[in-house]
């Protein structure tokens, strides 16, 4: 609440300060793919050169449709790279924006044409692309977003789906007035106004507030023309006289967009515009009137209702009454949900009366996602270069959110106390993971389980781990961590699995793991390069200090040479033995008391090997 109140200050403040000044609102504008800066008419807009992208491939670009921005070049994201890439803008100021993508197709004939993939802008999905948004006769071929930017960056990503590459020709970052678009109470940080429809009704081309002369405040926005909502009922009108009250704060409209109109004719008093929509959804309409028609002269001459979906949403609107006068903007908006998926804006004439209108917005409201904790996001993407995890998973942008899009690989959990999303579990088994293990995963301080099972991990294994309180499976068994098992582990007191197998780890288990086994914990420490120390595995050698040691050499030097010295007396008895046996039996043969002989030999030289496998024994 008290953010909401500070950002609430500040963001005013800056906005009254800049506007104050004149000073011109922020802008960033990219041209991807592009090795140069790019400046189009009609006044010569600057488009930066390619940057802050995730990854990605720059190619030439097939302009699908009239509207696109006139470049030539687009950033594709093939899924080799991984199914998120993004574009991260740093530096933006505290405020509110529009966020507008252009996409394109990759000037290829070896291309598939149209992907289908969805887009989200600070981690919240707010557009999947849908059959036929590349033909020519198309406005979908951009999306475009009001939102606030209250953390320094701006992050729009592209999600594959499967239908070929994610395919982008511009970035368009445009401040807006911080109280632009204000529907009611729910306007602020937590929703994001996706524009679905900006018609320019009784227009001929399609404009951008720049080719209207509109205030930079305005965002640029783009106006689609509409001849005729398809009865042939209507008819367009449009007059030169100015327009007043237009290009006022905080939607700074540009005049032009007021200088034509549809207006209902004696055929059919009613005027019915009908537009597909997403089923389930709020929606914000934004409905703009002027009357620009030379037969209304004056207020309570020209009176109707407006339907939203068959209910009433205004009644009995004059518009010159409302308005205060002739050539005057009259804007109205309303917030309303659509269980369906048409949305059907009827403008209904009193007896005798006609209705006009001049154009029409609709944006879906949409609730913003909760981001992960940023301490547990920087943790992963230590974790991605440490473990040089492959570049097919991506891991750009958020790791939960937009929660259709998470990151393989990376369990989440919502936590509603402190409204952020968080890890508690980590299953990169069998990945080919060829890194080392960082002492950063102790950060991620909500795991419950962590498998890097089967993968080529090399190394120590973190003694922070042991630090991971909540810790109930750790499975790192097959892959190539050495060194020996970190006291620290015994302090997971509620490890339930603890597998460790197939490593070449060495030395002594933590005490504390072998007491836990009594608890019925599972543990697995068979396969590695010598571990010793708990029940079930072989008892370690006794820990010695500097003079135990020496004395124990000592000792063995002692025994070694009394064996050797015995050894060297038995011999001598021996030859004794051997000589007077001679002598009493010179009758018997020969080759019987060779045989005799060697046996003697073979034993007195297996006494000293036995003494000196017995030493090193004792002192290791
Ligand atoms: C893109 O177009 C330019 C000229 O318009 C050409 O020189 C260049 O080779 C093209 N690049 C590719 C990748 O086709
Ligand atoms: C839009 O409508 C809401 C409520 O219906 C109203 O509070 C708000 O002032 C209107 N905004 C503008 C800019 O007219
Ligand atoms: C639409 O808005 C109402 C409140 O005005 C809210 O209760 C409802 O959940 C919203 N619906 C959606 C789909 O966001
Ligand atoms: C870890 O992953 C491996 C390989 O997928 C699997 O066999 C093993 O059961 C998993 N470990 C645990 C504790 O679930
Ligand atoms: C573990 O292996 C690495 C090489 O991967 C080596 O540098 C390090 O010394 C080894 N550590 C121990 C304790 O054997
Ligand atoms: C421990 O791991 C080894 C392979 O490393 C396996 O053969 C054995 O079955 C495992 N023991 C248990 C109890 O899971």
């Amino acid at each position: 609440m008290f953010n909401r109140i500070l950002f609430g200050f500040f963001s005013f403040f800056s906005t009254f300060v800049l506007s104050a000044l004149g000073a011109p609102p922020y802008a960033m504008r990219i041209s991807c793919g592009a090795r140069q800066n790019v400046y189009t008419p009609p006044t010569n807009t600057l488009w930066y050169k390619d940057f802050a992208y995730t990854g990605g491939i720059p190619a030439n670009a097939t302009r699908p449709s009239f509207i696109t921005p006139p470049l030539s070049t687009l950033r594709y994201f093939p899924l080799s790279e991984g199914p998120e890439n993004c574009y991260i803008i740093h530096r933006v100021p505290t405020g509110h924006y529009s966020v507008r993508m252009f996409f394109g197709l990759v000037d290829d004939p070896n291309f598939d044409n149209e992907p289908l993939f969805d887009i989200s802008v600070e981690n919240t999905l707010i557009y999947s692309l849908s059959t036929g948004w590349s033909s020519s006769d198309n406005e979908q071929v951009f999306a475009e977003a009001l939102v606030f930017l209250i953390d320094g960056t701006a992050s729009l990503c592209f999600h594959s789906t499967g239908h070929g590459d994610p395919a982008v020709l511009s970035i368009e970052i445009l401040q807006v007035d911080d109280k632009a678009y204000n529907f009611g109470p729910l306007f602020g940080q937590g929703t994001i106004l996706r524009t679905v429809k900006r018609l320019s009704c009784g227009a001929g081309k399609p404009k951008f507030d720049e080719d209207y002369s509109g205030n930079q405040w305005g965002g640029d926005r783009f106006w689609n023309p509409v001849k005729t909502f398809g009865q042939g009922s209507d008819k367009a009108i449009s007059t030169e006289s100015s327009i007043n009250k237009a290009s006022a704060s905080p939607n700074f409209y540009p005049k032009a967009l007021y200088q034509t109109a549809l207006v209902s004719t004696d055929t059919e008093p009613d005027l019915t515009y009908t537009m597909d929509v997403e089923p389930n959804s709020n929606y914000s309409i934004w409905l703009h009137f002027a009357e620009i028609d030379s037969l209304v002269t004056g207020a309570r001459q020209r009176v109707f209702d407006i339907l939203i979906n068959s209910d009433i949403a205004f009644k009995a609107i004059d518009v010159v009454g409302m308005s205060g006068g002739i050539n005057t903007a009259l804007v109205l908006n309303t917030t309303v949900a659509v269980n369906g998926r048409t949305l059907t804006i009827t403008l209904r004439a009193a007896n005798g009366n006609h209705a006009i209108i001049s154009a029409i917005e609709v944006f879906q409201i949409i609730v913003a996602e909760a981001k992960t904790l940023p301490n547990e996001v920087s943790a992963l993407q230590s974790l991605k270069s440490a473990l040089e995890l492959p570049h097919r998973f991506g891991w750009n942008g958020d790791p939960c959110v937009p929660q259709q899009h998470p990151w393989s690989g990376a369990d989440c959990h919502f936590d509603s106390s402190k409204s952020k999303w968080f890890i508690d579990g980590l299953g990169l088994d069998n990945q080919g993971l060829r890194g080392f293990l960082p002492a950063d995963i102790s950060r991620l301080a909500h795991l419950q389980s962590i498998n890097f099972s089967g993968n080529s991990i090399h190394g120590a294994i973190p003694s922070l781990l042991g630090t991971i309180s909540g810790l109930e499976i750790l499975d790192l068994s097959h892959n190539f961590f050495n060194g020996s098992i970190p006291e620290s582990l015994g302090q997971l007191s509620l490890l339930q699995i603890l597998n460790l197998n197939s490593n070449k780890l060495s030395g002594k288990v933590p005490a504390a793991l072998g007491g836990m086994l009594l608890h019925r914990a599972s543990f697995n420490f068979t396969d590695n390069a010598g571990l010793c120390g708990i029940p079930g595995l072989p008892t370690c050698g006794p820990h010695l200090s500097a003079g135990a040691k020496v004395g124990i050499g000592f000792a063995s030097c002692i025994i070694l040479l009394l064996a050797v010295v015995c050894s060297m007396c038995w011999w001598k008895r021996r030859q004794n033995i051997l000589r007077t046996q001679k002598l009493a039996a010179r009758e018997a043969p020969y080759a019987k008391a060779r045989t005799n002989f060697s046996r003697d030999v073979q034993m007195t030289i297996h006494h000293p090997r036995i003494a000196s496998e017995n030493g090193p024994s004792l002192l290791s």
